[in-house]
């Protein structure tokens, strides 16, 4: 979704902008901009495209110069991809020049209103309604515009606010769109998130909703909607710089899949201590748990998946009941959620509007909420009642891996954590998961060794246009993933079906040749599986199989893939390997953009 950068220093703030940008990137965009203002005059280029086409425009930012301004890149929703509805948005006068992330949703009511008084609109957009605003409201002081304007609009939005009577300083607010502030030495920045600025500043504040901030080269000030100062603590980010940039590899993504053993040992090793797990972040106690009644878990796309996988695991671990829903469902389906109820929310970003809704709804509800987010001080993070981040680092490609895979971890961390506590496990049992689950980096390292083998299942696929995965129970749910995985990059149709349900129906849609990809690597079901296999390919599909080393598909299917022996729970974190490689090269045969694919955006903060 849209990026947000602001800059102001003793620099040139346009190579800042761009540079700042080009890291958003990944968030997903169609167009770009930036506003720099230069001796009272607010100077604006903006294209269509990719950042190339801006840096092109505008000779890498040198063609404009200033030391304070704003650049945004836009994923569209009102209005098509174009150089006038790109951002920044102008007021009539050219007094202020606004960036926004969000969509105002009364924006045509405000519209016609404006357009009562004399303001002529130029784009599309609802954004432009927010420029104008300001000039309609603006009577001296900029604060008191901005206050004002919130007043008006709904909707969400992180704005970037540039004003000709300001040479000195810009403005940004927030409301449930994310926004940060960088704290730099005689410079300081506002992003959409930090790998924007991971390069000038670590130390940050993360904004509230209804917060502004006033933005000075020296100075940094943030308010409340009543104009009262707030004091904010400064988080220090420990991400590495290098962990945002590709490293001499050819694509974010097979960085990030390579970075997963990393990332689990991060995110699992320090919460296990004496052979036991130790949640310092997590205040359920044993009686909270034990009288947990239901529990939902709440997510998005890949986060979903991950939710999917929870059910089995903690009904098997702890034997309460578990719902997996999508948030954009949750939220609008009146849930039957209660006091006694655990909501577990599972998001990469911390950002992604249904999910923090849904979060709200369950909350109001009166349910305890506990979240599973990679970004610190991200909106959903802050909105619950317990936090267990997941230490994966950044991740800029839109496809996720190593988010979905620490994800997994803290569910198996999570789900032990409880049956210890609920007493559904023997401390032998206990302690064998324990092992196992310490033992899981290493076993998707051996996962990752051999990756010229799915190159080869890709260069051999690439040109299928329906690819079916199936399995059953974990299977199940980690095939959602890999056919998720490879819709996004590939631009493959794909499905996912459990595999006993294929004949009711899509079983009509397997023809000589369809691609199957069966996951059998569960014990208990394999056999069961195997026949589901059968029926596939006495309809003449091509099969690719995964199991484990434990079992043999020869003579069953026509490629084997296996991985490594562990306990059914924690299979998910090592067949999701292989297919997270297949889908990637896949993508890389058919000389797609793997990081950014068409149409999609990494942080989803509309709804
Ligand atoms: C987008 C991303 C997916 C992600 C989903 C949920 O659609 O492309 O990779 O799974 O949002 O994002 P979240 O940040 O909440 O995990």
């Amino acid at each position: 979704m849209c990026g947000i950068v602001g800059y102001v220093g003793a620099k040139q703030a346009a190579p800042i902008l761009l540079d700042g940008l080009e890291r958003l990137e990944y968030r997903g965009y169609d167009s770009s901009g930036i506003a720099v203002i230069n001796n009272g005059i607010i100077d604006i280029e903006k294209a269509k495209g990719r950042l190339k086409v801006l840096r092109d425009k505008t000779e890498n930012g040198s063609t404009v110069s200033g030391t304070m301004g704003i650049g945004h890149t836009r994923w569209a929703t009102h209005g098509e991809p174009s150089d006038v509805n790109a951002h920044p948005h102008l007021s009539q006068s050219g007094r202020f020049a606004v960036v926004h992330n969000g969509i105002i949703e009364n924006y045509m009511a405000l519209r016609e209103r404006l357009t009562s008084k004399g303001f002529e609109f130029i784009s599309e957009t609802d954004t432009e309604v927010i420029a104008h605003l300001f000039e309609y409201y603006y009577k001296g002081d900029i604060m008191d515009a901005i206050i004002k304007v919130m007043d008006r609009v709904e909707g969400s939005y992180a704005l970037g606010v540039l004003s000709s009577d300001y040479p000195d300083q810009f403005v940004a607010v927030r409301k449930a769109s994310p926004l940060i502030v960088g704290l730099g030495e005689g410079e300081n920045f506002i992003a959409s998130d930090v790998t924007a600025i991971l390069k000038h500043t670590r130390n940050v504040y993360y904004l509230e909703d209804n917060e502004i901030v006033v933005l000075k080269k020296d100075e940094v000030k943030v308010y409340n909607a009543d104009k009262e100062e707030v004091k904010k603590e400064v988080f220090t980010v420990d991400w590495d710089v290098s962990a945002a940039e590709k490293g001499g590899y050819e694509h974010f993504m097979i960085k990030e899949i390579e970075e997963q053993p990393k990332a689990l040992r991060a995110t699992i090793s320090p919460r296990i201590k004496d052979g036991r797990i130790v949640l310092d972040d997590v205040s359920l106690t044993r009686e909270d748990i034990k009288n947990i009644n239901k529990i939902f878990i709440v997510a998005c796309g890949s986060a979903y998946h991950v939710g999917v996988v929870a059910k089995y695991v903690i009904e098997k671990l702890c034997r309460i009941p578990v719902e997996a829903q999508i948030a954009s469902e949750f939220r609008y389906c009146d849930p039957i959620v209660t006091s006694r109820d655990l909501v577990i929310v599972i998001s990469q970003s911390g950002e992604t509007a249904d999910t923090l809704e849904a979060l709200k709804v369950a909350k109001s509800r009166g349910a305890r909420v506990l979240s599973i987010v990679n970004v610190v001080g991200s909106a959903i993070a802050n909105a619950s009642d317990d936090v267990i981040y997941t230490w994966a680092g950044p991740e800029i490609a839109v496809a996720t891996t190593k988010a979905y895979s620490t994800q997994l971890s803290v569910v198996y961390l999570l789900a032990l954590y409880m049956a210890e506590k609920l007493g559904t496990l023997t401390s032998g049992q206990y302690n064998k998961y324990l092992t196992e689950l310490q033992a899981l980096p290493e076993l998707v390292e051996r996962v990752l060794e051999d990756k010229e083998q799915f190159a080869y299942l890709a260069s051999k696929f690439y040109n299928c246009h329906s690819i079916f995965f199936i399995g059953r129970n974990l299977d199940y749910a980690v095939s959602l993933e890999g056919s998720l995985k490879l819709k996004e990059i590939s631009y493959i149709h794909s499905e996912a079906y459990a595999a006993g349900e294929l004949k009711h129906g899509t079983i009509s849609l397997i023809e000589k040749g369809t691609l199957v990809i069966a996951l059998a690597t569960g014990g208990e079901l394999f056999d069961k599986t195997v026949s589901n296999i059968k029926e596939v390919t006495a309809r003449h599909a091509v099969v690719i199989g995964v199991t484990t080393t434990e079992h043999t598909m020869e003579n069953v299917v026509d490629h084997i893939i296996q991985i490594p022996v562990t306990s059914d729970i924690f299979l998910p974190s090592l067949s999701v390997i292989p297919l997270q490689l297949f889908s990637y090269y896949v993508a890389a045969q058919k000389g797609y953009d793997i990081d950014k694919p068409r149409n999609l955006a990494k942080s989803v903060t509309v709804e």
